[in-house]
């Protein structure tokens, strides 16, 4: 098992030892698992194919990991703790030893099924305990689970599908989500109407609807599950081979695969979870992601399993029934460690206070925060509320293409500073550059995020595309993988994230590309062209602006809007749909054709005292008709 830091000098230390010799310190902490062969070399790498491989040569499952070298210990403590979307069910409780029975008889339905070593296994699940064991029997068997967030449309599960030719689709007859249903088989019928690559989907019964089963193709999974028995066999894996792909949105339409290997996330996601949390044998952590983002795939599923922790995994949201759910879930369940996102935090912080003070969150000891910069109100009120001035914030920035947290406080070991992410992890080494990609040394200094050396969790590559990870990723600083986000350091060398510098936005912690939302815009038929650009916006941190050109005669109405919202959500879903819709007749472009979104940006935020320079654009007047019809 992976020590814990236990002291800011142990940090100080610990940080210094990683730098000076990465290949000791993390070969250190990978002889902590199980491994069936010892690897050959710790580590080579070069940031210009890019190439990086840890612990090459060396075998293993990530599941022995995760279960069976735990079953001695703690084969009858609780693994999975699972509360429901509606309070009156009961929550289920699976111990190490249940859950290793019920992964190993997933995977025997896998194999069943034709699942085997290099597939690409598609889950589209609701946040049942059937999904966390669907990803861990996809590991078991060596398959790759691409994991799709279960609000995504039938259209962006088929392009999923698609990109990674899986053969297996996971769903469920559908979904409870607060007071609504999701009938996630009839997304998923539709999906699959355009995707040849599936041979079997198999189906969780878990809503009762009433589903069509496609002969030859579709089976239930309870049937499946009645056929195999309850022993697997882990298959032997290579430590750089795929653990997952999961889907990320960037700055053209396209998503992109984000590639990661099973040694080096295993061997980080513990590290990075033990410390910054501060995990002891005891605590019960809670998550409220959702397994269809990389921070479900880390801090819900690998990093607490690994560790033998007993995690938290919830179906439903933080209003249903009421806006007090999350603090009765802490009462109900003596939760120690919680992480949400500031969107969550923002929206209950917009809601009656006795909805926290009508509960006992004396459990609470570490207080953690994802996704996206957390205001400075939001941090107040969470930590005076729900901390009680008593439990550390973990402010955790990390990413899908790093795969664990990369900055972030070590719960009550390192300082806090309201709204700062602080300091690197041991192994982690951050630089910030300028706009020539000179490397900005000392304190008190702003400028890009990059990270200098590999560690291990790294995204190894995108899915089928090479050249598009090193483009995006490593060529535009030479020799540093560049993280999107702009960042101050501050007098004392602590980090602050201030957001991407790409054109991506975050809406309530999602990524999204503003490609991919005018491309979904673009397709209503009387739209001509489009630009989205975010701004500020009280709960999602980010709301989504959508300028549009009409074809002439359209009429430019609530109607209109509907319609433009109705084909956003069937291309995307309905998180990518725009707050404001502003008709416009031409957009602010350079002589070249580029769209100014420095202006819009500055026009959505309502800022248009200065807008700066626009004498170079083609038609200068379109900005003031712009300003004048802004929303
Ligand atoms: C943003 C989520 C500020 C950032 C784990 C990053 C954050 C993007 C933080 C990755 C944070 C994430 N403070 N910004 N603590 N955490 N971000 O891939 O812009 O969904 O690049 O991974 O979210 O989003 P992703």
């Amino acid at each position: 098992m992976i020590q814990k830091i236990n002291s800011f000098e142990e940090y100080q230390s610990e940080y210094a030892k990683s730098v000076a010799n990465p290949e000791e310190f993390w070969a250190e902490h990978a002889q902590t698992f199980q491994w069936k062969k010892q690897w050959d070399k710790t580590l080579e790498w070069n940031f210009e194919e890019p190439k990086i491989e840890w612990f090459k040569g060396g075998k293993l499952n990530i599941t022995e990991n995760c279960l069976d070298r735990h079953l001695e210990e703690r084969g009858d403590k609780t693994a999975i703790l699972w509360e429901p979307n509606d309070p009156s069910e009961s929550a289920i409780h699976i111990t190490y030893k249940e859950l290793h029975e019920r992964v190993c008889q997933f995977a025997n339905v896998l194999k069943n099924n034709g699942g085997k070593k290099g597939d690409r296994i598609c889950l589209y699940m609701p946040m049942v305990p059937e999904l966390a064991i669907a990803v861990l029997a996809c590991a078991r068997i060596g398959a790759i689970h691409s994991v799709v967030f279960a609000g995504f449309s039938a259209k962006a599960l088929a392009d999923r599908i698609n990109d990674a030719k899986c053969n297996i689709l996971l769903t469920s007859d559908g979904g409870f989500r607060g007071a609504k249903t999701i009938n996630l088989k009839s997304i998923a019928d539709e999906a699959l109407e355009n995707c040849s690559s599936i041979q079997k989907s198999i189906v969780l019964k878990r809503i009762n609807s009433e589903v069509t089963m496609k002969e030859g193709r579709d089976v239930w999974l309870h049937d499946e599950l009645a056929k195999v028995d309850v022993n697997c066999k882990a298959e032997e894996m290579d430590a750089e081979d795929p653990l997952f792909i999961l889907y990320t949105s960037g700055s053209t339409g396209q998503p992109k695969g984000v590639q990661h290997t099973i040694g080096g996330y295993m061997v980080y996601t513990e590290y990075s979870f033990r410390n910054v949390f501060q995990y002891e044998e005891n605590d019960v952590y809670w998550c409220t992601a959702d397994i269809g983002w990389v921070t479900g795939h880390s801090y819900i599923v690998y990093g607490p399993l690994l560790a033998g922790a007993t995690t938290v995994m919830f179906e439903g949201v933080p209003t249903y029934p009421d806006a007090g759910r999350f603090w009765e879930v802490v009462e109900k369940h003596k939760i120690n460690a919680f992480y949400t996102a500031p969107t969550a935090i923002r929206a209950l912080q917009a809601c009656d206070i006795g909805f926290v003070n009508k509960y006992d969150l004396s459990s609470l000891k570490v207080l953690g925060s994802v996704g996206e910069p957390i205001n400075v109100e939001a941090w107040e009120w969470y930590n005076k509320h729900i901390g009680k001035n008593n439990c550390p914030i973990v402010d955790t920035w990390w990413q899908t293409e790093t795969g664990g947290i990369m900055i972030s406080p070590l719960a009550g070991i390192t300082p806090l500073k309201p709204t700062y992410a602080t300091l690197p992890l041991p192994g982690i080494q951050p630089c910030l550059v300028d706009a020539d990609g000179n490397e900005t040394e000392g304190n008190d200094v702003v400028g890009n995020l990059c990270i200098k050396f590999p560690w291990p969790s790294m995204l190894r590559t995108l899915w089928g595309d090479h050249e598009r990870c090193r483009q995006t990723y490593f060529a535009t600083y030479s020799g540093k993988y560049f993280t999107g986000d702009g960042c101050k350091r501050d007098e004392n060398g602590m980090y602050r994230i201030t957001g991407r510098v790409d054109d991506v936005i975050n809406v309530s912690g999602h990524r999204m590309g503003t490609a991919e939302v005018e491309n979904a815009i673009n397709e209503h038929e009387a739209v001509i062209e489009s630009a989205i650009v975010g701004y500020p916006h009280d709960i999602k941190g980010q709301g989504i602006y959508a300028y549009c050109i009409m074809e002439t005669g359209k009429a430019v109405d609530d109607k209109t809007r509907t319609e433009i919202l109705a084909k956003v959500t069937d291309i995307i879903g309905p998180i990518a749909k725009p707050d404001k819709i502003q008709f416009v007749s031409g957009l602010p472009k350079t002589r070249s054709g580029k769209i100014m979104r420095r202006i819009l940006r500055k026009i959505a935020e309502g800022d248009t005292s200065n807008l700066g320079d626009t004498s170079t654009l083609l038609d200068p007047s379109v900005v003031e008709e712009i300003k004048i019809g802004a929303l």
